[in-house]
């Protein structure tokens, strides 16, 4: 494995539609979300609403739904969906050999601002 990516766990102890986080010393929490039809997506796990830990929401297609106030975030842009307004960054990741991969330079995130209320 190249020393620019982190080794973060194996892609099965992910459930499918499921995700878990990544927490690391002086950055953002990261969610890592495995979609029904096993790709894999990494977000600051912070809804741009108002911080709800998108971690805990519930996976469909390719979005997950808020657990707070169901806003539907793009796990492949980190934009909400439909009529509401926010972004949350994307990490980089990849799977290899069934372990999933961050880069070592996604660690440093910059936090997330809270969106307006729509
Ligand atoms: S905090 Fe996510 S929808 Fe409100």
């Amino acid at each position: 494995m190249p020393a620019d990516w982190i080794d973060i766990g194996a892609v099965a102890d992910i459930p499918l539609r499921g995700a878990r986080t990544v927490t690391i010393a002086g950055s953002d929490d990261i969610g890592i979300f495995r979609t029904g039809d096993d790709r894999v997506f990494a977000l600051v796990n912070r809804c741009p609403h108002k911080h709800g830990p998108l971690s805990q929401g519930i996976v469909h297609g390719h979005a997950v739904s808020c657990p707070l106030h169901n806003w539907r975030i793009s796990l492949a842009t980190g934009e909400a969906l439909g009529e509401d307004k926010g972004c949350v960054p994307t990490v980089p990741v990849e799977v290899r050999d069934g372990r999933v991969l961050i880069p070592r330079a996604a660690t440093v995130i910059a936090t997330v601002p809270v969106a307006r209320a729509a």
